[in-house]
């Protein structure tokens, strides 16, 4: 059987998702609720959501909505449904037996609990429906999250499994882990233990929240919002109801007993409805006062609330793991005893919960975006490291048999959740050609990888010696960490700025410029293969490259004018030169630079390949791919099919009109400046951008070369960074993660 038609019921947050996903991967969707009011106001949350649930906005229509009530005969055409409804197990059974009455014969029946047993939510079906059905867990938000557990028992058929396991990987591009039937399954059960250790040991230990979110966060390879601010994102409440589950389910010998207690703190603060970003605030709250927002954090002791200060670890931005634990300060016994008991706790679930630790791992990474699972900070700190540190630690039989075997590293395949031959497998095996401190180069046969390796993947001359030097083999730029690159390292160029060193920066663009160039003349293939965020510098590298191999869940574009720039690094002469081939730029040579001028003067993004297309972000022999773990696999078949028939492409000429089109679009800024959308300064980025874009003191007869082009992004880039104005946006940039607005 194909899956080709699904039925989703309930359409909360997480129904809505999943069938945002499935519209997504273009397979028509039903989705029911007690009213077809309330699916219907899903559809319109699911057109309007921030970040965007779909990639193709155009495609709402396949998804249908309807009630259970009236529409349940819906179910019978489907290959799959899915039930999404509240966590109440005899509304979901009453559900069952409705699904049940009516499915297609050999249909896929799955319910997204997260809570509730596989054995109790069947308990009540034949042996035949049990076949047929399972637990398709997803994490929210689904387009976004890269895991899913499917949870399924001996009695399962496990063809189907196997089916909907392929299906969900290729289709829903999700990193697909099959379960036992064990509370939490293996995300949450080491996911919420991990956060809840991470929250009683900062109470214990009296750090404040921040210093524990600053711990428990970017040191470890664990997302910034830390334990705190994740708990504030998902809900006091829900992780209030998420535990006393884990506490039902898990017999009191289980140590997530000790860790998962109501905390009276917590309760009063769900009380006075304070259940996290949803509610009036949680451990966090931004408050407004004299007008301002002001970010304010809770004092666990007393319950107020005070601004909340950024806190220096005093830590360089690639601590090993080793070097955090080994500080002899709080932060460093904080982190030992969270790490410690994280891994540990990881452990004793092999063989209950999973045989495979590496699946643990992956969990972590793909449901908790964790960069390294418990196993590998177990290999990073080094087994007879981990076991000597600290003699309290109650060691458990599979670490002791790791330690036994007296080898300081134990770790095997990663990824074993899918046969695709990934990036972290590739790696794994792959020499490391180079290393320079913000990019690495992996030599594979007949193919070179560099992967940048900064915060944010932010660009500085390293990273562009890794990118020249690899072009002396087809090329797949690509990475694990969740960003392509946010562009440029603003810091990178700011400390040159201070010091007014006006020639390092020069220096810099023009070694960008000329990276940037080799990627596109290089007579060996360069493919993109970005996800996450390719933005400013970013992008100008992708669309530089011959090809690009883009995941669904990526946001392009030039954004350098929100920090009072304009991109440089040969940003706005492509975008020109992809426009200058349009239909209308034949009929009028001031089509193109107009047009560039309006998308990289708003700093517009697109959030999908599909939404990039019409912006000229990417072309149509670009690839868009909805399995993050297919973009290595895609790019090498790439190369393997065109390698031979490649060649460099021809060097554009450019014909500008100058002046004639500046005019027009100095007259654009003097319309926005009068209606006050613009200021000065964002005058003076307009102009210097319309000067770029017009070709500079040139006219429609004047042939430009890449080259002149070039030059006239780097001087006005110059120009621009010399302003103070400029200077204190991208400080505000810098400091505070967010573009300076007006
Ligand atoms: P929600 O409360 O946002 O949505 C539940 C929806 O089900 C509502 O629209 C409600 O009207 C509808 N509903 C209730 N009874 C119904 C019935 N008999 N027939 C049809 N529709 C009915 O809940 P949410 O968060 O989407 O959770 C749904 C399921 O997914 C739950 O089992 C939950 O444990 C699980 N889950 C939730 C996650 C989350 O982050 N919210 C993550 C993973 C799983």
């Amino acid at each position: 059987m194909n899956i080709k038609n699904v039925v989703v019921i309930g359409s909360g947050t997480m129904g809505s998702g999943i069938a945002a996903q499935l519209c997504n991967a273009n397979i028509p969707v039903t989705l029911l609720d007690l009213k077809t009011e309330i699916s219907e106001k899903a559809k319109k949350r699911i057109f309007e959501s921030k970040p965007p649930l779909l990639i193709d906005k155009s495609k709402i229509d396949n998804i249908k909505t309807g009630n259970v009530k009236e529409n349940i005969d819906v179910v019978g055409t489907a290959d799959w449904v899915i039930e999404a409804i509240i966590e109440k197990i005899n509304i979901k059974h009453d559900l069952y037996e409705k699904i049940l009455k009516v499915r297609k014969k050999d249909s896929i029946i799955s319910s997204n609990t997260s809570t509730i047993p596989l054995k109790v939510l069947s308990a009540k079906m034949s042996d035949g429906d049990k076949r047929d059905f399972c637990i398709t867990h997803f994490f929210n938000p689904v387009r976004y999250m890269g895991l899913l557990e499917i949870v399924n028992e001996n009695i399962n058929d496990s063809k189907k499994i196997n089916l909907l396991k392929s299906f969900c990987e290729e289709n829903l591009g999700k990193g697909a882990i099959l379960c036992k039937d064990t509370p939490g399954f293996i995300g949450n059960r080491v996911g919420v233990y991990a956060m809840q250790v991470a929250m009683t040991e900062a109470i214990k230990m009296k750090l404040n929240i921040e210093e524990a979110d600053a711990i428990f966060g970017k040191p470890m390879g664990i997302p910034k919002t830390g334990v705190f601010g994740l708990y504030d994102l998902i809900g006091l409440d829900l992780m209030n109801d998420v535990l006393k589950s884990f506490l039902r389910e898990l017999p009191s010998s289980d140590v997530f007993h000790d860790v998962a207690k109501e905390l009276p703190l917590v309760k009063n603060l769900i009380e006075s409805g304070y259940t996290g970003r949803k509610g009036k605030g949680g451990f966090y709250r931004i408050n407004k006062k004299e007008g301002k927002k002001i970010l304010e954090a809770i004092n666990l002791d007393n319950r107020e609330y005070f601004p909340s200060k950024k806190i220096d670890l005093n830590i360089e931005e690639k601590v090993s793991l080793k070097e955090l634990v080994s500080r002899n300060d709080k932060y460093g016994k904080y982190a030992w005893s969270v790490i410690s008991k994280i891994i540990l706790y990881a452990a004793s679930l092999i063989p209950s919960v999973t045989k495979d630790y590496n699946n643990i791992d992956e969990a972590m990474r793909l449901g908790f975006n964790w960069t390294k699972g418990p196993f590998e900070m177990l290999e990073e700190l080094g087994v007879k490291f981990f076991v000597e540190k600290d003699n309290n630690l109650k060691i458990n039989e599979f670490i002791k048999k790791l330690y036994q075997k007296k080898s300081n590293t134990f770790y095997g395949s990663r990824q074993i959740y899918t046969d695709l031959e990934t990036l972290g497998k590739i790696k794994q095996i792959a020499k490391i050609k180079n290393d320079n401190k913000s990019a690495i180069t992996y030599e594979c046969s007949n193919y070179k990888i560099v992967e940048f390796n900064t915060k944010a993947n932010t660009l500085d001359s390293d990273s562009m010696d890794a990118l020249k030097k690899a072009t002396d083999k087809n090329l797949i730029v690509i990475n694990e960490g969740m960003q392509f690159s946010a562009g440029v390292n603003l810091n990178y160029v700011m400390e040159f700025a201070k010091e007014k060193n006006w020639k390092a920066i020069e220096k810099f663009l023009h070694h960008f410029q000329m990276t940037c160039k080799q990627l596109k003349y290089s007579e060996n293939l360069v493919i993109s293969a970005p996800s996450g965020l390719a933005l400013g510098g970013g992008f100008e590298v992708l669309i530089q490259s011959d090809y690009v191999v883009a995941h669904t869940n990526i946001t392009l574009g030039l954004v350098e004018t929100l920090v009072g720039l304009i991109p440089a690094g040969g940003g706005c002469k492509e975008m020109l030169w992809r426009w200058m081939q349009t239909e209308e730029t034949k009929k009028d040579p001031d089509f193109a630079p107009q047009k560039v001028f309006d998308i990289i003067g708003y700093a517009k993004t697109a959030t999908s390949p599909i939404e990039a297309i019409p912006f000229k972000f990417l072309l149509a022999k670009d690839k868009s791919i909805m399995n993050r773990d297919k973009l290595l696999p895609v790019s090498q078949d790439l190369i393997a099919k065109i390698k031979d028939k490649h060649k460099s492409p021809q060097p554009p000429i450019f014909k500008l009109s100058g002046s004639q089109v500046r005019d027009k679009m100095f007259q654009t800024l003097e319309n926005l400046f009068k209606e006050k959308k613009i200021l000065e300064h964002g005058m003076e980025v307009g102009k210097k951008l319309a000067f770029v874009l017009s070709g500079g003191n040139t006219n429609i007869n004047k042939e430009l070369s890449e080259d002149d082009l070039y030059a006239l992004e780097l001087e006005a880039f110059i120009q621009l960074i010399q302003m103070e104005k400029t200077q204190a946006r991208i400080k505000h940039t810098l400091n505070t993660g967010k573009p300076l607005i007006n």
